[in-house]
């Protein structure tokens, strides 16, 4: 029998835990927090991610600054209104929303976002703290995924953790954050051979590729925790993950569905991000 992680859940538990450590900051030191939120262009997924984004600083009580630029505006625009927030001392955290258009250097512009109002938890400086094991500001889904393991008592001391999928913003963090929760920890790639073998030595599983229903029941142990960091569309059309969900649920001991999983609690983990880079401002860290 598996049971599964419902991550909708947890991120609404997260989210009033979240407003009541909002309230109490503002409170005590008579300003609200705030989260500036950059648009560059007109993409739609963005459009979404970027409501939702804004929709969940109004329930935990964090004011959102919200800028859309064109999708033609020069990089020097965009520089401008970056070095203003990182100024602005009522701006705890900035995001830009990616991609950017692909005439703007994404680097170029991310660098000036300061590493204390780097919710994300992108920038160089987070990065590398994060593979020191020193406290930083982590980028959001594979925070998220630890909040999960955490909150469902599933161990991740000396167990066997398989991340699939080596990116900047997923795989490589869930890794570093895995490995400083003491697993055992195998990064796997397009370029992996034997994938399956890997994949059912994992205790862990964690699925951040980007194929549909591409982890199969022939490459997870009996038992194992399967997290799913997909988010795909099947060949009807309807929303699935990386792994296939229904072939898969019963070897399980936990699984993540897709949606209601991950998902949820990557936005929430953005608004714990930015409480964290309120009071870690103030306390000057
Ligand atoms: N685009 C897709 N995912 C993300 C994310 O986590 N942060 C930002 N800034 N843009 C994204």
């Amino acid at each position: 029998m598996y049971a599964l992680i419902d991550g909708k859940k947890l991120a609404q538990e997260m989210r009033v835990e979240i407003k009541s450590g909002v309230d109490g900051f503002t409170r005590k030191n008579g300003r609200e927090i705030g989260l500036a939120v950059v648009l560059v262009g007109d993409d739609p997924a963005s459009q979404v991610y970027v409501r939702n984004k804004i929709k969940a600083c109004e329930e935990v009580g964090i004011k959102s600054f919200s800028y859309r630029l064109p999708a033609d505006s020069a990089e020097t625009e965009v520089e401008k209104l970056i070095n203003g927030l990182s100024a602005d001392k009522n701006v705890d955290g900035i995001l830009v929303q990616l991609p950017l258009p692909k005439h703007l250097n994404a680097d170029k512009i991310l660098k000036l976002i300061p590493a204390e109002k780097d919710v994300d938890g992108f920038s160089d400086e987070n990065t590398g703290k994060l593979l020191t094991g020193k406290d930083c500001l982590v980028a959001c889904t594979p925070n998220g995924v630890m909040k999960m393991l955490e909150r469902y008592g599933v161990q991740t001391r000396g167990k066997r953790a398989v991340v699939v999928g080596r990116s900047n913003i997923v795989g490589k963090p869930m890794a570093m954050l895995l490995l400083n929760a003491d697993a055992t920890v195998t990064v796997c790639h397009s370029k992996t051979e034997n994938l399956k073998n890997e994949c059912l030595s994992a205790d862990i599983l964690v699925a951040a590729i980007g194929r549909a229903k591409f982890i199969t029941a022939d490459m997870v142990k009996d038992g194992a925790t399967v997290i799913d960091v997909g988010m795909n569309r099947d060949e009807n059309g309807k929303l699935c993950g990386d792994v296939d969900f229904e072939a898969v649920k019963d070897k399980c001991s936990y699984i993540t569905p897709v949606p209601g999983g991950v998902g949820p609690m990557t936005i929430t983990m953005l608004m714990y991000n930015t409480l964290q880079a309120a009071i870690r401002r103030k306390v000057g860290l």
